[in-house]
């Protein structure tokens, strides 16, 4: 049997810092789910798709082939054999992932590969919905989530950082709409599954964040193990 430890909470929260960080402490692989959306959606970009059409989304689906390998441990994400890693954390992928995720052809693609992902390997996946679907018999479910002022602040700083013009205001205004984007679409939105343990990260450093994760999932591996 593997262990899986799912990772669900909005844009912004830190997910994939925070599991990256528990998956090397506990020597289990990462899997970025949101990097297959993006990979889906640099498809859809790059053929003219237009994400308000069911119809043209369906058909595209059926020409793509999303393939995850691991090299020196991190996450490379294939689309079509070629390897499209580098293209996936731009404002322009994540707007068309936001906005074509909430296809049923698109999500039971990209499922299925999480699903089988989860079957061969001890698992920190994170994403929206891998506690609530993906992964139900998850042992360990954490909803990590901080609040929007703390998450537009953290992207203001990333962004600062590396020189890049940026506006709080319109940073939030994303954020607001990703939230809402994600929170209401008909299947899979995003929400707490019911046996997850909640953790609002708005006033701790990833420090603490992943301190207390590793707590709580070894106090849930007690449970599981007994
Ligand atoms: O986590 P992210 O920003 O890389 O995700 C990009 C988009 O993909 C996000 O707006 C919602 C979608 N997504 C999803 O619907 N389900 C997941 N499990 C992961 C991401």
């Amino acid at each position: 049997m593997n262990y899986s430890i799912a990772i669900d909470g909005p844009a912004g929260a830190g997910k994939s810092t925070i599991a990256k960080e528990i998956a090397k402490k506990m020597n289990y692989i990462y899997v970025d789910t949101g990097a297959m959306y993006r990979a889906m959606a640099v498809y859809f970009n790059r053929h003219g798709i237009h994400a308000d059409s069911e119809k043209e989304i369906d058909c595209a689906v059926k020409d793509v082939d999303i393939t995850i390998e691991y090299i020196d441990g991190e996450q490379q994400v294939f689309l079509n054999g070629e390897n499209v890693t580098a293209l996936l954390r731009t404002e322009e992928a994540g707007k068309m992932a936001s906005k074509t995720s909430k296809y049923a052809s698109v999500r039971t693609k990209l499922v299925e590969l999480q699903r089988k992902l989860a079957a061969i390997s001890n698992v920190v996946m994170d994403g929206r919905d891998i506690g609530t679907t993906v992964l139900p018999d998850a042992f360990c479910k954490i909803y990590l989530t901080a609040s929007v002022e703390a998450r537009t602040t953290r992207r203001y700083n990333e962004l600062k950082q590396k020189s890049v013009p940026c506006n709080f205001n319109e940073i939030k205004s994303d954020i607001e709409k990703r939230d809402y984007e994600d929170m209401n679409r008909e299947i899979s939105p995003l929400r707490q599954a019911e046996d997850a343990i909640l953790l609002d990260t708005s006033d701790m450093d990833i420090e603490e964040v992943v301190n207390t994760m590793i707590k709580m999932i070894q106090s849930k591996k007690l449970e599981v193990d007994k």
